[in-house]
Order: structure tokens, then C-alpha cells, then sequence
């Protein structure tokens, strides 16, 4: 026999053997690191985003076959999108775009949308005026 077995389809398979937007992104607008504690996999993400938008992610993963194609995944498919649209998010996202996943590692993908949304936390810190305009209490006259 020699085609290796895989629990993974071929999509899954090559976002994993050729991942896409692996690095870190240079001066990034936010950046969200998580790690599973039930398997000690950390996933990092980071963002480039101009007028709301998010316009370059990059991800780091340790971790298994499917944690790092599941950022492969989300990566691409988060690129273009507003801030709020990107909240909502979520990992079932990735497992449909990546064809599917073993359940046993659904998990893997949670991670991603995690890291996403860390990410995404770390931007509005750091650009307040970015969140939900809140309604401002009048001036108080002396
Ligand atoms: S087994 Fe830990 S993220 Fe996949």
C-alpha cells in the first residue's frame, strides 16, 4: 500500500501541506494568541485592518494536521470582511469550507475562530473609536 492514510479529505490535506498566510504580519493592527488546553495546541492570528475592513491575516499554529489547515482556512475566508462582520464568524465556517472534519477534531477549528476573535478584541483595544459608537452623557454645566 502506498498511499498514506489520512482521516482528512483533500481539501483539508492541502491546506495543510501548503498552508496559506503562514507568518506574522509586520506592524499589525491586532493579534490574538490561543492555546486548547485540552490538547496544549496554541494558534496565533494576526490582522491587518484599514477603514474597518480587514485587509491581510496571517496566522502561526502549533499544533496538529487539522489546527493548521483550519487557519489556513480562516485566513482566506476572513480577508475582505467588515470588523462586525468578522465577529460573527464562527468555526463552522471552516469546517464546510475545508469539506469537513473528523469530529474529533472539530475542536481544531474553534481554535481558529478564537484566535480570530482575540485578534479582533486586540484591534478594538487598541482603537476604541473602532467599537459600537455608545452613546456620550451630556456635559454637565456648572
Ligand atoms: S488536536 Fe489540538 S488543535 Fe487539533
Amino acid at each position: 500500500m502506498s498511499d498514506t492514510y489520512t482521516l482528512y479529505n483533500s481539501t483539508v490535506m492541502d491546506h495543510f501541506m501548503n498552508p496559506r498566510n503562514m507568518g506574522d504580519l509586520k506592524d499589525a493592527d491586532g493579534v490574538g494568541e490561543v492555546g486548547a488546553a485540552a490538547c496544549g495546541d496554541i494558534m496565533k492570528i494576526s490582522l491587518k485592518i484599514k477603514g474597518g475592513r480587514i485587509e491581510d491575516a496571517r496566522f502561526k499554529t502549533f499544533g496538529c494536521g487539522s489546527a493548521i489547515a483550519s487557519s489556513s482556512m480562516a485566513t482566506e475566508l476572513i480577508k475582505g470582511r467588515t470588523i462586525e462582520e468578522a465577529m460573527n464568524f464562527s468555526n463552522q465556517e471552516v469546517v464546510e469550507a475545508l469539506g469537513g472534519l473528523p469530529p474529533v477534531k472539530i475542536h481544531c477549528s474553534v481554535l481558529a475562530e478564537e484566535a480570530l476573535k482575540a485578534a479582533l478584541e486586540d484591534y478594538v483595544k487598541r482603537n476604541p473609536e473602532s467599537a459600537a459608537p455608545v452613546a456620550k452623557p451630556e456635559p454637565v454645566s456648572a
